[in-house]
């Protein structure tokens, strides 16, 4: 058997047309424009790439990009000034901090000080609580992509078996959390999970976001489960750089039922997810129905 492959690439295009349609119609029945503002400190070559990346996506689908680069010597105060005033600006309706942030500044406290309402990456402490306890918040992009490819690949996720590789704040934890939200019965493994393998087997629904390239071989997939590989490897073989998941991909994939590609999964979900809350946040904002199908 060779597993299904999701799309990510197709499935984020679809995502950003769905974005696009609405925000079109948003202009053309209430005036409004959404409004991304990134924020990004100092000079780190893959944030930069990142940043560019968002810039250009949050154009494309009719959105306002608001770009604040700052030297990567920005004090404390100067950065907390400048989120104050985007909290403030009714033409932002989305503000996202590119991690990581040089080492001189508290990576918390400035997430923190951004409006929960505009917080489109879902990571203020009230978002995380707002989803813990079931409620409307804005929800991490990564984790929301893979729900959204789950949800269409199985239909209704209530009562199957997830087991996530991970406990990261930015995917595992909250990936966890909409799972439940959705009824599974949920395990969350990691690094140092005992018997790990065993654990993995008994996953209908298995998603690697560990960081570790090609830690979930074939041999830790039930057959025919779903696997998301949320990891993104730089690895060196042969002499040629390659960029790897946190699965291997070969041995899982005949085992699997479907699987997510590494480049071609879920990377293309997030920005796709960092624009789909971009435009519930503005929504929200305007007292406006949400957009159906692209929130958790
Ligand atoms: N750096 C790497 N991934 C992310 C993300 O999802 N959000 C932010 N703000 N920074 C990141």
């Amino acid at each position: 058997m060779t597993a299904k492959v999701i799309d990510g690439k197709a499935f984020a295009a679809n995502v950003r047309g769905q974005v696009a349609t609405h925000v079109a119609r948003l202009k053309a029945d209430h005036g409004i424009q959404p409004g991304l503002a990134v924020v990004l400190v100092g000079e780190d070559p893959a944030s930069k790439v990142y940043v560019k990346n968002k810039h250009a996506s949050t154009i494309e689908v009719g959105m306002n990009s608001f770009e604040h680069r700052l030297p990567a010597e920005t004090g404390e105060a100067e950065l907390l000034a400048l989120i104050d005033q985007l909290n403030a600006d009714p033409a932002v309706h989305g503000i996202l901090v590119q991690l990581p942030l040089p080492g001189h500044l508290n990576s918390e406290l400035v997430i923190n000080r951004i409006d929960p309402a505009k917080d489109v990456d879902g990571f203020h402490i009230s978002n995380v609580g707002l989803l813990g306890t079931g409620q409307k918040s804005m929800v991490p992009c990564t984790p929301l992509g893979c729900l959204m490819m789950l949800r269409d690949h199985h239909g209704k996720l209530a009562g199957l078996n997830a087991v996530v590789v991970g406990r990261s704040n930015i995917v595992g934890k909250p990936m966890a959390q909409l799972l439940l939200g959705d009824s599974c019965t949920v395990t969350i493994a990691h690094s140092r999970t005992k018997d790990l393998a065993e654990v993995c087997r008994r996953a209908d629904i298995l998603v690697a976001a560990v960081g570790r390239p090609e830690m979930i071989t074939g041999d830790m997939v039930r057959p025919g489960a779903t696997v998301i590989d949320v990891g993104i490897n730089r690895i060196e073989r042969d002499g040629k750089a390659k960029l790897v998941g946190d699965v291997h991909y070969e041995s899982a994939a005949v085992v699997a039922g479907a699987i997510t590609p590494v480049p071609g999964g879920v990377g293309p979900m997030t920005i796709a997810c960092l624009l789909a809350n971009t435009l519930t946040a503005c929504c929200r904002a305007n007292g406006l129905a949400e957009p159906e199908g692209l929130t958790a």
